[in-house]
């Protein structure tokens, strides 16, 4: 079983249902696709890998052998004593947002992370089309609800992480097991080192590394949105002795402010013979990444009892 590999280009041809069946497939039965053809030049692509690797020597590969993360490992495969480090990840990571500082030493990083993240907004944004077809929703109802209408702007942010090689990978994770929060999130990969992996039907699943595809995975605003036809996945990496590897998420997600709900068009779908139609609250973002925030690796289920008790 593999995590399925999806020919974007095709959504302009002659396969353009089949594509479409495709990612609906993907969205309901995976919560992960890999988009191969997406329009983000290779050359860009490129250069986004080259910045990254840069970056991580220049401006942060002594941090991190300052961090907690070292420390903690040290102290533990020291101690030996059958423990797991697991309130730490094996991650160096930054974020980059429209209104946040940017690593400024290497030579390229910022223009070309820009140029990245306006091509890969405006494909988060023909995804979410997709998914409105594909859903029978009106043509930008998800943009629509994750930007409040259009009152306010949708979060775009890009988290730039690198899993440096680790002493003991048997204890502790690259990140722990967790779902997404927001929409949709959009990741290069490293098309080399592997370690991500899915949960699909019990069972983790490796996301292969593919050269020049984007993974795609829905967060848990999709799943309210779409009254739990796109769950959310549970994905996670692994920590590995041998290489350095460089993943770059970007999140489209609702603006702080937006208010999150089942879709109408969906709940009324709801099979009748039901109890209720929907398990999903309405709430506000920002409500529901509080709670988030305090408990991101643990079931998402009370997550959403909990921001619809506030
Ligand atoms: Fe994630």
């Amino acid at each position: 079983m593999a995590v399925p590999v999806i020919d974007f280009s095709n959504l302009d041809g002659e396969e353009r249902a089949k594509t479409l069946a495709q990612i609906a497939n993907a969205c309901e039965e995976w919560g992960f696709f890999q988009l191969a053809n997406h329009g983000i030049s290779e050359e860009l692509l490129e250069r986004v890998k080259k910045v990254a690797s840069e970056c991580y020597k220049l401006e942060r590969e002594e941090g991190f052998k300052e961090s907690a993360a070292v420390k903690k490992l040290s102290e533990l495969a020291e101690k030996n004593n059958g423990e797991k480090l697991e309130s730490l990840d094996w991650e160096d990571v930054f974020l980059l947002t429209d209104g946040n500082e940017w690593p400024s030493k290497t030579s390229g990083f910022k223009e070309t992370m820009a140029e990245y993240r306006s091509e890969l907004k405006k494909l988060a944004e023909r995804l979410m089309e997709v998914m409105d077809e594909n859903l029978g929703l009106p043509k930008g109802y998800i943009r629509r609800a994750f930007n409040g209408g259009e009152e306010y702007n949708a979060f775009f942010g890009t988290k730039v992480s690198h899993y440096p090689p680790c002493p003991h990978p048997e204890l502790v994770n690259g990140l722990r097991a967790h779902t997404d929060a927001g929409g949709v999130i959009l990741l290069y990969q490293d098309d080399k080192v592997g370690g991500l992996q899915m949960l699909k039907d019990g069972e983790w699943i490796d996301v292969q590394p593919l050269p020049n595809t984007i993974v795609i995975n829905t967060g848990d605003q999709i799943e309210v949105l779409t009254n739990g036809k796109y769950k959310s996945a549970w994905h996670r990496v692994n920590a590995t002795p041998n290489g350095n590897r460089r993943s770059i998420a970007s999140f489209y997600n609702p603006s702080m402010k937006a208010t999150i709900a089942p879709a109408k068009e969906l709940v009324d779908k709801a099979n009748p013979e039901q109890e209720q139609l929907t398990n999903y609250p309405k709430f506000v973002f920002e409500d529901y990444m509080s709670v988030y925030a305090e408990q991101k690796f643990l079931p998402k289920e009370p997550r959403f009892q909990a921001v619809k008790a506030m």
